[in-house]
């Protein structure tokens, strides 16, 4: 399976933090928003994959992610030159996917719960057509919505909906199989002038491919992309870090326990950020598996 990060747009809704940076630059706390993305795909298995952003971003998420080899992983970068829409995403992407599976994930979204990483892993060999993740909100007009009849399947799709039909939010988390480039490339933009996500999800939902995993109360997801939602999200990931000592979407960290790096190479990159508490907790970390 393939991955992309969508790490584009251009955060108007967080002006002036992003008049100079990228939204998904910014810090959660203590590391870049673009660190939890990542981190999902990483933690899915997923070791190809490509980053799109607005061409003035690209330079500084290079500078921060590289190749990926440091993190065992093969990161390459494509420019989207305008937001028009996440489906877009899959139209730029085309080449990367080839004839692989593909799992979208938006740049500014936080996942985090026990089993996350295995229910991700048996979500992508169960795929068939279209899984998307539903998370429960208070304010779902916010949102993609699905809603799904007494046994859990899934019957609508709405995006943003003025009267929405149930709570449960689509995720900015989605697989995919390869033909999802053919569906991207023949939409029509929206009324707002978008590729939407939502349409892809509602053509594989006609066609009887669509399911839905609900993630339940014991996962935390947010989207950082407000002013408020990013503060929300630094508490949330500074509460647990501080409470149980361990970091939360520290890619290195994950890659080491993925087995896409060794110790040795965890221990060189926390000595390259030694001065810091992030460097020295990659240096325990190294240490602990060593
Ligand atoms: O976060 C989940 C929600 O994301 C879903 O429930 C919705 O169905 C989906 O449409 C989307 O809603 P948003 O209102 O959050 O979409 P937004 O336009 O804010 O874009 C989400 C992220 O994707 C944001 O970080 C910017 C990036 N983006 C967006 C567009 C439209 C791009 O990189 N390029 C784009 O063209």
């Amino acid at each position: 399976m393939k991955g992309i990060v969508l790490a584009g747009g251009r955060g108007t809704r967080m002006y002036p933090s992003t008049l100079a940076m990228s939204k998904q630059l910014l810090t959660v706390y203590n590391k870049p928003m673009v660190y939890h993305p990542l981190s999902v795909l990483m933690l899915a298995g997923i070791r190809e994959i490509l980053v799109i952003s607005a061409p003035e971003s690209i330079p500084a998420l290079r500078m921060l992610l590289g190749d990926g080899s440091h993190l065992g992983l093969d990161i390459t970068y494509a420019v989207q030159e305008e937001p028009r829409g996440i489906a877009e995403a899959l139209i730029i992407g085309a080449d990367h996917i080839g004839d692989d599976p593909v799992a979208l994930v938006l740049g500014d979204n936080v996942f985090h719960g026990a089993g996350f990483p295995r229910l991700l892993r048996s979500a992508r060999d169960q795929l068939d057509g279209c899984t998307l993740f539903g998370y429960p909100v208070s304010d779902p007009e916010r949102y993609g919505i699905g809603e799904t009849d007494a046994e859990g399947n899934l019957v609508s799709l709405e995006e943003k909906p003025v009267e929405p039909r149930s709570d449960n939010a689509i995720t900015g988390l989605y697989y995919y199989e390869p033909d999802v480039v053919e569906i991207a490339r023949d939409l029509t933009p929206s009324e707002r002038g978008e590729l939407e996500i939502t349409h892809v999800n509602q053509i594989y939902l006609k066609q009887g491919r669509a399911r839905l995993i609900r993630l339940g109360r014991g996962y935390t997801w947010l989207d950082a992309g407000t002013h408020d939602s990013l503060l929300a999200a630094s508490q949330y990931v500074h509460v647990i870090e501080k409470r149980q000592g361990v970091r939360v979407a520290c890619v290195e960290e994950i890659a080491l326990r993925m087995g896409y790096i060794d110790a040795d190479h965890c221990h060189s990159l926390g000595t390259r950020m030694g001065n810091s508490d992030y460097g020295q907790y990659l240096i325990q970390v190294a240490q602990s598996v060593a």
